[in-house]
């Protein structure tokens, strides 16, 4: 994570203690990460880039595959040598873990790891603060799912730390998952589904955007079950939640992930087709082409439902393109299932996409699945899945050439006088700028294709530069080449 300073320990002449947070995993362990660092900042701590001279070490860990899981194990063992480095130099080193692998293995972590200080799941973490304290006096274990709402007591960044993380922010809207597939540990360590209040949202996305936030991503485990109270008192679905964040002045662009597609409702449809800042580019995870594989998962739609779902959005928004989740391996995959998988993947087009080994995790009723699908073949279907998913993520990316796009200029680029964008469908983008122009939304001529990104040059004289997310055109002056 950056070293965001703190202004409160900088003012105070105190020597600030620090903090260093390591995120594994989602998108959500990002987020909060930085309200972590934000409630440990009005404590006085700032953060810290590298472990060695951190006064507290936070892992922010993911339970989702064994892989990420152990991978916790491996680095609590690096710090451990730096916490005994430390108390050789008279320094105390506290050690927290936290995130999916804390809820889910709660006091094992302290058993197997004994430099752990504390243990917090992530229903907990408004009270890091108090927990903090008291690990002073012997490990603390947190894995409650706490009853009053952790939102209400985690301090907003300041100004300044808001701006340091950039131009786009995300934002929690909906947590946990009553879906229940499977394979996924989600359900049991995110917990049930939870939606945040409208108005709360609203006014965390106001704050974003008065510190120069121009783009917002909604995230949930679920996002678009969100079904938060809406100011009027009745329940708000994450379309009409959309639509209200729409009208922030200064907000550019809004995209939400992650989405189930038994979720999608007429309103959401609609919002693709209605809003403007809603961002052509959608993360759909579908898991498996096979109807017999998606019922095992307990996926609850079949491959003709979600092909459904993509057709329905394409007319909403015919530029629209999708990314996707996939799964090989999963008990009791067979050569065809798998084909079925490919077959999507090839009659979609996914302009990306992630897959995975089925990794059986404790708990989940796949685990305890016959017919679990040896290793080797796994590693075979995932390199031929992957191989064709990086094949139409390049052709995507070619049919790019030629277009234009509107860009969001995020940060300095690689070459002087270079600035890395996004691209609506979130590509990066090479572009020549000014660091000045950090923030602004400008029209780009795509011109060639690297691997990790685009290159373009800018139009000068179509710069979208205050508008508010009403009015923000998304793929501007289409020109289909390639
Ligand atoms: N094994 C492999 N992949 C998994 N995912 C979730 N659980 C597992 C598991 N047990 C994948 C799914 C999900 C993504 C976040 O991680 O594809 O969409
Ligand atoms: Fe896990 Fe399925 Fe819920 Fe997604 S919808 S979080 S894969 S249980």
């Amino acid at each position: 994570m950056t070293d965001t300073k703190s202004s409160k320990a900088a003012s105070s002449g105190d020597t600030p203690r620090r903090v260093f947070i390591k995120s594994f995993g989602c998108q959500m362990n990002v987020y909060d990460a930085q309200r972590m660092a934000d409630a440990l900042s009005a404590e006085g701590y700032v953060e810290t880039a590298t472990p060695d001279d951190a006064d507290l070490v936070l892992l922010n860990t993911c339970n989702i595959r064994e892989k990420a899981a152990e991978k916790v194990y491996s680095d609590l063992g690096r710090i451990r040598v730096l916490k005994d480095a430390a108390a050789r130099e008279g320094r105390r080193m506290t050690i927290g873990v936290t995130g999916c692998v804390a809820q889910a293995e709660g006091a094992e972590i302290v058993a197997r790891a004994p430099a752990v200080d504390l243990v917090v799941g992530p229903q907990s973490y408004h009270r890091l603060p108090s927990i903090l304290k008291q690990s002073a006096k012997g490990a603390v274990i947190d894995t409650e799912f706490a009853t009053e709402d952790k939102f209400d007591f985690l301090a907003p960044p300041s100004r300044a730390a808001t701006r340091a993380r950039g131009v786009t922010a995300f934002v929690t809207v909906q947590e946990g998952c009553d879906k229940f597939c499977t394979f996924c540990v989600v359900p049991y360590t995110r917990g049930a589904e939870v939606s945040r209040p409208v108005a709360k949202i609203v006014a965390e996305v106001e704050r974003l955007v008065d510190a120069g936030v121009r783009e917002v991503s909604l995230i949930g485990q679920n996002v678009n079950a969100y079904h938060g109270e809406g100011p009027d008192g009745r329940t708000w679905s994450l379309a009409r939640l959309l639509a209200r964040l729409s009208e922030v002045s200064g907000l550019a662009r809004l995209r939400y992930t992650t989405s189930h597609p038994n979720d999608m409702d007429d309103d959401l449809y609609a919002a693709h087709r209605d809003l403007p800042a809603l961002m052509p580019f959608l993360h759909l995870p579908v898991q498996s082409g096979s109807d017999r594989m998606l019922s095992a998962m307990n996926r609850r739609h079949t491959r003709a439902d979600y092909l459904r779902a993509v057709e329905r959005l394409k007319t909403a928004q015919p530029d629209i393109a999708f990314s996707s989740d996939f799964i090989v391996g999963f008990p009791g995959e067979t050569d065809a299932d798998f084909q079925a998988t490919l077959d999507l993947v090839a009659e979609v087009g996914f302009a990306a996409a992630y897959s995975f080994k089925y990794s059986p995790r404790p708990g989940t009723p796949a685990a305890d699945m016959d017919e679990q699908v040896p290793e080797d073949l796994k590693s075979a279907r995932l390199a031929q899945l992957q191989a064709l998913i990086d094949r139409e993520q390049a052709a995507f990316n070619a049919r790019c050439i030629g277009r234009t796009f509107d860009v969001l200029l995020e940060k300095s680029g690689r070459h002087p006088g270079q600035i890395t964008g996004r691209s609506p469908y979130l590509q990066p983008v090479q572009v020549m700028a000014d660091t000045s122009d950090i923030g602004r939304i400008v029209a780009v001529r795509i011109e060639d294709v690297r691997v990790y990104s685009l290159l373009g040059s800018r139009l000068a004289a179509q710069d979208q530069q205050n508008e508010s997310a009403a009015s923000a055109p998304r793929v501007a002056a289409i020109a289909h080449g390639a």
